[in-house]
């Protein structure tokens, strides 16, 4: 048994609608009543439009409810952005940050990643910062030259006040949505070489940091990459929007 807590994260990007979040919602609250998730924390991320029907629905079951993004600024004329404390304040406790769809889509760079990160830390909330690198650069042999990059831009965060609350999310952009999830080893390898990055910021932070896994985990591989040493839970895209595919990767965390 691993000392850290797995962590189950579903990013829904832009899917749902209210009659569909519902019915997610209600098959996620029955099956909780019958199985207890105390092992693990399970965190959902639906839209902005969302978050507070998902506050409603889901605030005494245990799960957390997070933002799929976050702005890198505390307040004011920035259109269309929603703050960390915005967020704190509907009840949200998480913000995943510097996915690689902002990065690729968005333009957000290493810097604007550090800046959520330490902006959401600074107001309370939890981070999931998403680091990865793109299949060119796997195979051209960039992969830790990449990581390393990604993961110095924000270490800082470790080793300064709220660093509890963060979690690192390893995902190859290649791995995402699909369908070809990391082999374990590979995984885990690369897994190694964040923590072994982030315990050059502050080596105790980074054996008790969560590095979570995503790329196409589904319930038939959840269990075989939560069990390597330094796979902490999932970051679950496609597989969040189904509930027993949820609840099956959740339970492969539970047991892993
Ligand atoms: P996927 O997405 O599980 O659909 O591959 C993961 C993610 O983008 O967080």
């Amino acid at each position: 048994m691993k000392s850290r807590k797995p962590l189950v994260a579903g990013n829904w990007k832009m899917n749902g609608d209210v009659v569909a979040n519902e019915h997610l919602f209600t098959t996620l609250r029955s099956a909780l009543e019958r199985t207890s998730t105390s092992r693990i924390d399970i965190v959902v991320c639906p839209p902005f439009p969302y978050l507070g029907q998902a506050i409603a629905w889901l605030s005494d079951t245990g799960i957390a409810v997070g933002g799929q993004n976050v702005a890198a600024a505390d307040q004011g004329a920035f259109t269309g952005e929603v703050s960390a404390g915005m967020l704190a304040d509907l009840g949200c406790r998480w913000a995943i940050v510097g996915h690689s769809e902002r990065r690729t889509l968005f333009g957000e760079t290493d810097e604007v990643v550090a800046a959520k990160t330490h902006t959401a830390l600074a107001q309370g909330i939890g981070v999931i910062v998403c680091v990865g690198e793109s299949l060119e650069e796997r195979e051209r042999g960039l992969t830790e030259a990449v990581l390393a990059r990604q993961v110095d831009a924000f270490a800082a965060a470790l080793a300064g006040p709220g660093r509890e609350r963060v979690v690192v999310a390893y995902e190859p952009v290649w791995a995402i949505g699909t369908g070809r999830s990391a082999s374990n080893d590979m995984a885990q390898q690369a897994h190694r070489f964040i923590r072994d990055r982030l315990a050059l910021q502050d080596s105790e932070a980074a054996e008790q940091v969560r590095i979570l896994y995503g790329g196409s985990v589904k319930p038939s591989n959840a269990i075989g990459l939560f069990s390597m040493p330094d796979i902490d839970g999932g970051l679950i895209g496609g597989a969040s929007l189904v509930a027993d595919d949820f609840l099956n990767i959740c339970r492969a965390a539970a047991a892993a």
